[in-house]
């Protein structure tokens, strides 16, 4: 397959929002804790006895489109995949954002915001693409770490990120009260 890569504008985030973000959930890591944290935290991956659909775009007031009202994407990046002229990925880039709390206070951290491939096209290396896309733009801005943000029952995406290089940085069990049973889980990749 060959895979184009564009830089769009934030405008075309309402495009991007057209490639589902949407995934089965059958496998997640469980979060374990030993002796209240002094021995550790460990994940372990974990077969689910009856699949779901995690859709984040279907979350009251989430989604693309809604970014622009909600934070300041002016440095932001939009990178698009397309077969053809078939959209078929892309990612949204957060940087220089002041005042997101996902940036750290840094202007040499980018956070990979959104990553999302076709569902008939993935596992067919156009998320690898993008990634390296999202590592080139963030490169090019003088950023020197890459920060992503994901769950325990994203385990493709918690695999993608490790086979990309990322490290897993932080594992909060409490980052989301409306949702007690997903833990986040900070990936980041020095960027060299
Ligand atoms: C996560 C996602 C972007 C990965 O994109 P993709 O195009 O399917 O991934 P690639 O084909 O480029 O895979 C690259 C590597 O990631 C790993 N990987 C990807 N999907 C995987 C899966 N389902 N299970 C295990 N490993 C997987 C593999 O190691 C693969 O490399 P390899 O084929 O050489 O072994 C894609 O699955 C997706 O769109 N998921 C839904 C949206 C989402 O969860 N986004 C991330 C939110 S944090």
């Amino acid at each position: 397959m060959s895979v184009r890569i564009e830089e769009e504008p934030m405008s075309r985030l309402d495009a991007h929002g057209g490639v589902p973000i949407a995934f089965l959930v059958e496998r997640i890591l469980t979060v374990s804790v030993i002796d209240g944290g002094l021995g550790g935290i460990t994940l372990a991956e974990l077969n689910v006895d009856s699949p779901w659909v995690k859709d984040y775009d279907a979350i009251k007031g989430e989604g693309p489109t809604r970014w622009p009202k909600r934070f300041d994407t002016s440095n932001w990046g939009l990178i698009a995949a397309y077969e053809d002229e078939i959209r078929i990925g892309g990612a949204v880039v957060a940087f220089n954002s002041p005042g997101l709390e996902m940036l750290d206070g840094r202007r040499d951290l980018a956070c990979l915001w959104d990553l999302r491939v076709q569902p008939d096209s993935r596992s067919t290396g156009v998320g690898a693409t993008v990634f390296r896309a999202v590592e080139g733009w963030s490169r090019r801005r003088g950023c020197r770490t890459l920060k992503v943000e994901t769950q325990n029952i994203n385990f493709p995406a918690c695999r993608f990120y490790a086979r990309m290089g990322c490290s897993l940085g932080a594992i909060n069990r409490f980052a989301y009260p409306g949702l007690p049973e997903e833990t986040q889980l900070l990936w980041f990749k020095e960027l060299g």
